[in-house]
């Protein structure tokens, strides 16, 4: 049994499938109005800086700008004759506003700090799209898409910081980066490659040794089914089971038009690979937001949606009817607002702009994590690179650099390695998240702490504090307040010393 590989499992990193309901769910007029509530009461101010393309290369050609958006909040900012610091997000693969919206915690934390709020995006993403803002192209081929790289966006990031500075007249204002995912991995290679710049790194979430062979390619699909299999051993069989059932029934006559009905798919589905991605799509995604209060980050959830999910298979009204367990489930994912009509397996819709993931993917982002051993709750199947190779070359014409990340910003012995070098980094990782497998997980020394939640799911640190907060997450975002605030009264000392 196989799934057809496809560009969209690359986008199980970080970045998603977004399945048309995002959409779909709501009227048109509905989301317009919505969107014109969101604008007028934004927390933040966006502005843009001219940003060099290039930063790499002095062939005058490579030398051309492009519009970098950033977000900024000074409401809280104690200002630059106190030397109040400023607090920065490392902007990820996609809109930078849908970013700062789900990073509460920067804001929760500001007062406090009196600190500086202000969120990069990342080029090529959002409103960042060099070659004019043109995103048809930006987006064409390696001769434009070359310049979306890692090491780039972090120069992008250092260059904007400094001149904001020099322009606030806060030169020797500390600076504190935070980011989730793959943001938290640039936030801490952004402290790594950047010391003179940020004084410390949240990294929130950041596989970063989930390279090569760093990590198991197993790691990532064993977590979700541990996750599942954690509810109910009943859970887990049902939805190992369903794969083999869905492609049996496919192949009957008339048996794509049992599913079709059984799911609520539209009319102009369907095949059985096409539902088996969409279920599949819905397992990961609930597993790494498996958050303990309602939330709406990849779809509206309600809180510990896993658990919700193994609810609906548990449920005994369905006995032993396989579809209509899992087609509860895939509610819990797709239809929590329960305006869902039907569900559309042809739409994809990007929301948050994210489709540029798949270039990543395709160049330095090879992060290993589509095996799945005999009991993994999708069907067994071998990690492939040269599948991925192969895809890379059908869809951009490039082959990967499956090694250069770990060559600009290491990954192997890390704990080694970065025990004697380097300082001021937090490591959060929530284990009901898949991406933690390739996480940092131990502590490396007094100065890089990991902070590991058995309960937390995907960033969960960096979401707005709510009332309903389990004690576990008060705590963590307590020690990490209490970390970042040792760095700055270190850094001021230091200041004062004149060091
Ligand atoms: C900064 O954020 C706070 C909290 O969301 C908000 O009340 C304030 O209006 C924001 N300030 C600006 C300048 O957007
Ligand atoms: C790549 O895209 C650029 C910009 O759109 C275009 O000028 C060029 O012809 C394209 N090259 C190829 C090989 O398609
Ligand atoms: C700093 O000020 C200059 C001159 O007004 C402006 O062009 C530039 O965009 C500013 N930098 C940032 C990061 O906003
Ligand atoms: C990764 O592969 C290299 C080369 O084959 C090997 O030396 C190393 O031990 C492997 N590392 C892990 C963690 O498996
Ligand atoms: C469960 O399935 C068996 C056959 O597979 C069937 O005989 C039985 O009636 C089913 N139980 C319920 C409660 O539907
Ligand atoms: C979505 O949920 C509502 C309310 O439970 C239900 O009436 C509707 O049929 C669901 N949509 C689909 C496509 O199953
Ligand atoms: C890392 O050290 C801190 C104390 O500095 C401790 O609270 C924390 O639990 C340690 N992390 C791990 C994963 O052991």
């Amino acid at each position: 049994m196989s799934i057809k590989p496809n560009l969209i499992l690359f986008f199980w990193v970080f970045s998603c499938l977004f399945s048309s309901l995002t959409l779909a769910r709501f009227p048109s007029s509905a989301i317009r109005a919505e969107l014109a509530r969101r604008n007028s009461n934004k927390p933040y101010k966006a502005k843009y800086f001219t940003q060099i393309l290039d930063h790499f290369n002095f062939n005058p050609k490579s030398y051309q700008t492009f519009q970098h958006r950033y977000l900024i909040n000074d409401t809280y900012w104690g200002g630059p004759n106190k030397n109040s610091p400023i607090f920065v997000y490392t902007g990820n693969e996609g809109d930078i506003e849908w970013f700062a919206q789900n990073t509460g915690f920067m804001f929760d934390i500001a007062p406090d700090f009196e600190a500086l709020l202000v969120f990069i995006e990342h080029r090529f993403y959002g409103k960042s799209i060099p070659f004019g803002g043109d995103k048809d192209v930006a987006y064409s081929n390696a001769s434009t898409l070359g310049y979306l790289t890692s090491a780039q966006a972090l120069a992008d990031y250092a260059t904007l910081v400094i001149d904001l500075k020099k322009n606030l007249t806060a030169v020797d204002a500390p600076v504190v980066v935070f980011g989730g995912s793959y943001g938290g991995m640039l936030a801490s290679w952004f402290r790594l490659k950047y010391p003179h710049i940020a004084i410390g790194a949240l990294a929130s979430s950041a596989p970063i040794l989930n390279f090569e062979n760093i990590t198991s390619p197993y790691s990532f699909n064993n977590i979700i089914t541990r996750d599942f299999r954690s509810e109910s051993e009943n859970c887990y069989k049902v939805i190992k089971g369903s794969w083999e059932k869905i492609e049996n029934i496919g192949k009957r006559s008339g048996g794509l038009e049992l599913l079709r009905k059984s799911f609520g798919i539209c009319k102009n589905y369907i095949d059985a690979g096409a539902l088996e991605g969409w279920l599949q799509t819905a397992f990961v995604y609930t597993a790494m937001t498996d958050y303990p209060t309602p939330s709406n980050f990849l779809n509206p959830l309600p809180a510990y949606p896993v658990k919700q999910m193994c609810k609906a298979i548990d449920d005994p009204k369905t006995a032993n009817d396989t579809f209509a367990k899992l087609y509860g489930a895939a509610n819990v994912y797709y239809n929590y607002s329960g305006t869902a009509t039907c569900f559309n397996l042809d739409e994809s819709s990007d929301p948050h702009g994210l489709d540029m993931w798949g270039w990543q993917a395709c160049t330095e982002m090879i992060m290993p994590t589509e095996g799945n051993n005999k009991e993994s709750i999708f069907p067994e199947s071998e990690w492939s690179y040269s599948d991925r190779a192969a895809s890379c070359k059908d869809y951009f014409g490039v082959h990967p650099r499956p090694n250069w990340i770990t060559t600009e910003f290491g990954g192997h012995d890390i704990y080694r390695v970065l025990k004697r070098y380097g300082s001021n980094m937090i490591f959060f990782n929530g284990l009901r998240d898949p991406w933690s497998g390739g996480g940092v997980l131990k502590n490396i020394s007094n100065t890089i702490v990991a902070i590991v939640a058995e309960q937390g799911a995907h960033h969960v640190d960096l979401r707005f504090a709510t009332k309903e907060d389990p004690k576990w997450l008060r705590d963590v975002r307590k020690m990490e307040t209490n970390i970042i605030s040792k760095w700055i009264s270190q850094y001021y000392h230091d200041l004062e010393l004149d060091f």
